[in-house]
Parts: structure tokens; sequence; C-alpha cells
């Protein structure tokens, strides 16, 4: 029994995509604050329309998975498959870009608040070429659940166990075996739950902070997640952390790591340099969606 441990802090940092989308970038601001298989996490949270409205036109993905999960606001999707999907507050939007996909993600409201969060999942060398796909999850197909301690969880990836009830998100079976859960809790509130052993696993507080309570029964060890950081967790098959004083609103991610060499060039993320190219001479000569 090894409850694991607050190894690594990755502060967010202000940064901007698209055509001029505020975000703060946590995983991924560098190639040396990835977590394999995660490639980044951007945050976007603004009550100013400036900050958003111009969004995400049309632009190329290949090799890897992108989840955006919206706490608030309403973004219209639209790919070359033909897809054209509305998100709205507290649903997601799974899509694997594979070979390629050419997409727009644009924000249908000119006021009010935007808040969510955009995760890259790298795909393994052996299903980077194959098609695209796309999931539109609503609000409604997440489950949630009460905590015995208050607060709640709501499973977007994988399967979460309170007690006897299982909880299983709408994304399952994929080789990196993710799981991505929202879980919020009342002031001073602890949460537990098992995991993977050896899953590459995150958490990052989006309101209020925790404290992860790692290590074992005899040699316990504890330290602080602060707002707006991606904790990075040692290994280890159980998680452990307590609300801060003001309670706290944190997403918790695992994988599976591949342990494949990563190469990316922007929206485009292979293996190696020569499939980087391939990638390139495929988009300017519009093949890359096959
Ligand atoms: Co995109």
């Amino acid at each position: 029994m090894k409850y694991r441990s607050l190894t690594r802090l990755i502060p967010a940092q202000d940064t901007s995509d698209g055509a001029g989308v505020r975000l703060r970038r946590s995983l991924g601001q560098s190639p040396f604050t990835r977590l394999d298989p995660f490639l980044m996490l951007d945050e976007f949270s603004s009550n100013d329309p400036n900050d958003y409205v111009a969004g995400f036109p049309a632009h190329p993905h290949r090799g890897f998975e992108t989840v955006t999960y919206m706490l608030e606001g309403h973004m219209l999707h639209e790919d070359h498959l033909g897809n054209r999907g509305h998100l709205r507050s507290g649903g997601a939007q799974w899509m694997t870009a594979g070979r390629g996909i050419i997409h727009s993600e644009m924000p249908q409201q000119e006021s009010g608040h935007m808040r969510g969060f955009q995760l890259w999942i790298n795909l393994p060398a052996a299903e980077k070429m194959k098609p695209a796909s796309y999931r539109d999850i609503q609000a409604e197909d997440l489950p949630i659940a009460d905590l015995p301690q208050g607060g709640r969880i709501k499973v977007i990836a994988g399967t979460a166990t309170l007690g006897s009830t299982q909880l299983a998100g709408p994304i399952q079976g994929l080789s990196t075996e993710p799981i991505y859960f929202d879980i919020h809790l009342p002031p001073h509130a602890i949460f537990e739950h098992s995991i993977a052993e050896t899953h590459h696993s995150f958490l990052y507080a989006y309101e209020g902070n925790a404290t992860v309570m790692g290590g074992s029964p005899t040699e316990p060890t504890e330290a602080i997640l602060p707002h707006r950081a991606a904790g990075v967790l040692s290994e280890g098959n159980l998680l452990k952390f307590r609300a801060g004083a003001e309670g706290v609103q944190l997403i918790w991610l695992a994988g599976k790591p591949l342990h494949e060499p990563v190469v990316q060039y922007g929206p485009f993320v292979m293996n190696t340099r020569e499939e980087i190219e391939q990638a390139l001479h495929d988009y300017q000569a519009g093949q890359l969606t096959g």
C-alpha cells in the first residue's frame, strides 16, 4: 500500500494560442514539462470576450488526441469530416486526430464567462496514423456522484469506485487507459481513491488548493498542491488529498506511459523527425487527412 506523493509542481504560465485566445499552460510549456502520455494542459478562464472571442480558426492535428472539457461557455467544433458539435457548460469533446484532422473551435458567445480545459494525450506509434474520430459528450452523459465527506466527483474517462458503486465515464478502452475526474470538495474534506500503480498521474486545482497526503502509514508525507499548477505525483496505488480552507475544485488525470520518443512540431506529434517532415509535406499537399 503506497500513497502517491507530490513530486513536482509545474505552475501554469500565461500564453495565447489560436487567433489570440488567452490561456494558462502548465504541462507542455516546454519539452521538459510533459508527463508521458500527457503532452499539454491548457486552462482557459475569462470574463473578458477579448480574451476568447477570436477562437481557434481551422487548424490541423496529427498523432495524438485532444480532450476539451468545458466548465462554462459555449463553443462550436467543426471538422473536415463534416462533424459539427456544440460544446456547452459541463460537456466534453474527445477528438482522436490520428492520421489527421482539420478543425475549428469557435466561441458561440460574445459575453460572459468562458472556462475550461484542453488536454493533449499522446497516441502510441502504432495508432498515430489511424483514421481521425470525434465524440461529443453532453453534460448529462458524464456521471456524477456525491462524495462521503461532501462535494462530488464527475467522471469523463475511466471508472471511479465509491464504496460498492462503480461510476464509469463515457471514455473507456483506450491504449493509454486514461482516467479524467473532476472533483469538488468542501473545506478540509478528504478524498481517497485507488489508482493503477505505475500510471503517470497529476492534479490541477482550478479553485482553491489541497494537501496531497502521500507516503506509507509509517512514513507519511504532506505537500501543498497550490492553485493553478500541475502537481505531478509519484508512483503508488492510492491517492489521498485534503481540501484547503476554501475547499478545492480540481481535475485528476492518470494514464499509462508510452515510453516512446516524442517529436513535436506545433500541432503534429510523432516519433521521428522524418514523420514530422512527412506530416508537413502531407499538410501542404492537402493530404494530411488521407
Ligand atoms: Co485543435
